[in-house]
């Protein structure tokens, strides 16, 4: 007899015998109904094991506590791409992307030091000059009283602008990085590429591109960009064409996809959580706090993966050496136990640092500070310019358990908005 496929969203996550759960699929993340799946498994199995996920089979790790301590633990869980990667899904054996974030010390130590400069102070301190006048611009720009893009129209066109500035890219041709970002992270047929042949053949123009912009900076004498400071490094100057594009792309996604989501679900946040929008504009010295808070909310990344190197038991669970262990960030920080009313925006909650959507250990995340600084200028220029934004319908979200965002979300300001 034929096997029919399951229709996922058709089921009852309390229903279900525990061993049918599968948080990972995709589609739960695209309709955002995964939240029972990980509230029944962090409260009777939260070190779950799924045997008939669509990228294989795979553990489920889903309280903050445990989290912390496989991430802290790295030799025996590992981070190396020779094992398939950092996400849910495999990287493709046939084309393989060495980058730090996916290698163990002492390589990824070394790597990771030669673009650390890009977040030192002084770097901070000059991008933020040109961050803010950039989001000055296209706030200024935006329509007033009429139905719009945000996800378009501000979060893709701030973070662009912002990646194109830490590569020194070519400015006009800065959405090609919004397309490569969209590319890596597609899963084939979702919409963005229709086959993993297509998608090979567009990571290679982009390395066609990259090669010519890392010939420029090799020749030259060094600068403070992305590109310039791995071509004067001794730990990435030798790399190869593909660890070249898996660096990059670690630097394109790392820097955009997340703080792309961040900036689209604040505004989302505020508008579900309407009395926390009027906190905020009562007094806008709460946006410090907000950011994090937002980034905890939002989990841009819902996960990351390591793969165990050796059998290991884990809070009773016998994980066995290969087993693909999956760091569930989003429910992680919607743990009742370390963050209370977690489902909840709070724009003053006490330490909203708090989180775990950066990870933790060695790997925790690079970009962390240009995150939060990035997405303070911009709530301090939207509150300069307008009051409430409104949300017209609920937003359009991306098809991945991996990056957990948005593709479109339709506002309208409201010409009583705009501050004088
Ligand atoms: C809200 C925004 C962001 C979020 C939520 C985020 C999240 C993360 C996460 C979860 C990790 C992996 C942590 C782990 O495995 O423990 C990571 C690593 C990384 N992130 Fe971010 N990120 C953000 C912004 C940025 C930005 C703006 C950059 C720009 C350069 C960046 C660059 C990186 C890099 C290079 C790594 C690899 C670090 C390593 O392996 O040592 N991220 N990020």
């Amino acid at each position: 007899m034929e096997t029919l496929a399951r229709d996922f969203l058709a089921e009852d996550p309390h229903a279900l015998p525990l061993q049918q759960l599968d948080p990972g699929q995709p589609i739960l993340f695209q309709h955002d109904a995964f939240w029972p799946y990980f509230e029944r498994l962090r409260q009777e199995n939260p070190v779950h094991y799924s045997p008939t996920g669509m990228y294989g089979p795979y553990w489920s790790i889903t309280k903050y506590k445990h989290i912390m301590q496989i991430e802290a633990n790295h030799e025996v869980f590992s981070s190396d791409v020779k094992y398939g990667g950092i996400a849910i899904r495999d990287q493709l054996l046939d084309f393989t992307l060495p980058m730090f974030i996916a290698m163990d010390p002492p390589i990824h130590d070394s790597q990771r030091a030669a673009v650390e400069p890009i977040v030192s102070k002084q770097s901070l301190a000059e991008l933020e000059v040109l961050i803010r006048s950039r989001a000055k611009t296209v706030l200024d720009n935006l329509p007033i009283g009429e139905t719009f893009d945000w996800v378009d129209r501000v979060s893709i066109e701030l973070t662009t602008q912002l990646l194109a500035t830490m590569l020194d890219f070519p400015w006009e041709d800065r959405r090609k990085l919004t397309r490569w970002s969209d590319v890596a992270t597609a899963v084939p047929g979702a919409g963005i590429v229709e086959s993993d042949d297509q998608r090979k053949a567009e990571l290679l123009e982009c390395l066609q591109y990259f090669l010519v912009l890392w010939n420029q900076r090799i020749n030259a004498p060094p600068k403070g960009d992305l590109i310039s400071l791995m071509a004067h490094n001794e730990a990435t100057r030798h790399q190869g064409p593909m660890e070249y594009l898996g660096n990059l792309l670690l630097l394109i996604i790392g820097g955009n996809d997340t703080t792309r989501n961040s900036i689209t679900g604040g505004l989302y946040a505020l508008n579900k959580f309407p009395d926390e929008y009027t906190k905020l504009l009562a007094n806008p010295g709460l946006v410090p706090n907000m950011v994090p808070e937002i980034i905890r909310w939002q989990t841009p990344l819902a996960h990351m993966r390591r793969t165990a190197t050796r059998d290991f038991e884990f809070e009773g669970k016998k994980i066995h050496a290969g087993d693909k262990v999956i760091l569930w960030y989003v429910s992680g920080n919607y743990d009742e136990e370390v963050i209370p009313n977690a489902a909840r925006l709070a724009i003053d909650r006490d330490r909203p640092r708090r989180h775990l959507s950066f990870g933790f250990g060695l790997h925790r995340c690079l970009g962390e500070r240009l995150a939060d600084l990035q997405l303070r200028i911009v709530w301090e220029e939207i509150l300069a310019r307008f009051g409430r934004i409104e949300v017209v319908e609920e937003p359009r979200r991306v098809f991945s358990s991996f990056v957990k965002g948005y593709s479109e979300l339709l506002v309208r300001i409201p010409p009583d908005a705009v501050r004088n």
